[in-house]
């Protein structure tokens, strides 16, 4: 059956902070980054305007590889020379990690720019390093360089549609403090601060790509999730503690939970939100294709390095495990391409689109040579055909039709404090 996309939406779209000005000017700036080559459009895939599309926000075409080019004046980020991976295209392989063909660097000290923000932290510890054009940080799969900060912020518009433009499913009361684990380039943050501005918002990365520009309850922390020893704030601390695109992030998504119980107040909230094993998205596709290839090649470089991307950190029992309650999990699609024939939900497939192509070569291209040995002249070829087969059929809204992926929103609360009152064991202890 085909999912009803429209019905994700409500109209309703200045409830929340993500509307403040100071996001309506990222989101400007975000898809003023995507220009098509020798054109003033403000989005756009591929060399030549090959196909235009009646959204004057984006242009795709159909018969090239995706471009994003980077408009110079874009100011998200701290994007470094590429330089370093100059004649970078030999064939690469080995361990996932400690490879001595990188290239590190540390990020420039801006000792002012950190006085002068709200952040709290020693920049000047990250080390970037890059991997045949991309650049990296630690142990992720995923580049976070100006291309990919700019693919996450247009996901975050997509997002807020799929979540009927709101930040998060949990309804909020009064909260004194929200943790974002892996942040990225921290929309959901800045716009949870605009949303509760009494609140403490905390948004940790192990890249800094946050802006130093940001509300005054939001506060930016280089800090690893995955940390040996555990998460070092107080116990009981958060009203809610929220994952976004983690799928392949971490190790032990159970360590993850763990910890987030821990430092979740009493009745506090854990959200995880990911997308699902795209299950729908290629029954389009024969078993046989490069596009199932590709997929199942991504899936057996994470689980080889040790982070899998199966889609099973978003399975209630996990959280019930560890006592959480009132765990839920739900299943929303999300359009792709330019089948829907509602206006806002036509707009979001396109967006979508956009964010999903731009993101083949970046799912694909540390895991691939790194993981399974890939050349990444190769891992580029495959992700120019996969590109070209997920192309063809989102711009022809027959065959494309009910095009889309699965988003899982999963759900849990730490139990509210024991009531002392409903404590049966006899004060000295005896059992009764
Ligand atoms: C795909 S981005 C998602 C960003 C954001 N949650 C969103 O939805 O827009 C994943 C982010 O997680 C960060 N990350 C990866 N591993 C991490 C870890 N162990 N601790 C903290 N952040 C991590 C990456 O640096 C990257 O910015």
């Amino acid at each position: 059956m085909t999912p009803d996309f429209s019905s994700n939406q409500s109209g309703e779209k200045t409830r929340h902070g993500c509307q403040s000005l100071w996001l309506q000017k990222k989101r400007q700036s975000a898809l003023c980054c995507f220009r098509l080559m020798g054109e003033p459009a403000e989005m756009s895939l591929g060399k030549q305007n090959t196909r235009s599309i009646s959204d004057d926000s984006l242009t795709l075409g159909t018969s090239d590889i995706p471009v994003l080019e980077v408009d110079d004046d874009c100011e998200m980020g701290n994007v470094q020379s590429d330089d370093a991976d100059e004649g970078g295209e030999e064939s690469h392989y080995g361990p996932f990690w400690g490879r001595d063909s990188r290239t590190l660097y540390h990020q420039p000290r801006s000792d002012q720019d950190t006085l002068n923000s709200t952040q709290s932290l020693y920049d000047s510890d990250i080390t970037y390093f890059m991997i045949h054009g991309r650049r990296y940080c630690k142990d992720y799969f995923m580049p976070n360089d100006e291309e990919e900060q700019t693919r996450t912020q247009i996901l975050h518009t997509v997002y807020l549609y799929l979540l009927d433009q709101k930040l998060t499913t949990i309804e909020l009361e009064n909260p004194t403090k929200i943790l974002d684990v892996g942040t990225g380039s921290g929309e959901w943050a800045m716009a949870m601060g605009d949303e509760y501005p009494t609140a403490e918002i905390i948004g940790i990365d192990i890249a800094k790509i946050q802006p130093s520009a940001v509300p005054l309850n939001v506060f930016f922390e280089i800090d690893d999730a995955e940390e040996e020893g555990g998460w070092t704030w107080p116990d009981n601390e958060f009203d809610l503690v929220h994952f976004r695109t983690m799928a392949g992030a971490f190790k032990s998504w159970d360590e993850m939970y763990a910890q987030a119980f821990k430092h979740l107040k009493p009745g506090g909230w854990i959200e995880v939100i990911d997308f699902d094993n795209h299950k729908k998205l290629l029954s389009y596709f024969d078993k046989g294709s490069v596009v199932h290839k590709w997929v199942a090649a991504i899936k057996e470089a994470a689980h080889i390095s040790g982070r899998d991307r199966n889609g099973k950190h978003l399975e209630p029992e996990r959280l019930e495990a560890l006592g959480f309650v009132e765990v839920s999990v739900q299943t929303r699609y999300l359009p792709l391409g330019i089948w829907p024939e509602d206006p806002e939900a036509n707009r979001i497939g396109k967006h979508n689109l956009v964010a999903q192509l731009s993101g083949l070569e970046a799912v694909s291209l540390r895991l691939l040579t790194e993981v399974l040995g890939w050349d990444p002249a190769e891992v580029r070829r495959v992700c120019k055909v996969v590109d070209e087969a997920f192309r063809k059929l989102a711009l022809d809204p027959v065959e494309g039709h009910g095009l889309g992926a699965g988003v899982r929103i999963l759900v849990g609360r730490k139990p509210d404090k024991p009531d002392p009152s409903n404590d049966t064991t006899p004060v000295n202890g005896a059992a009764c």
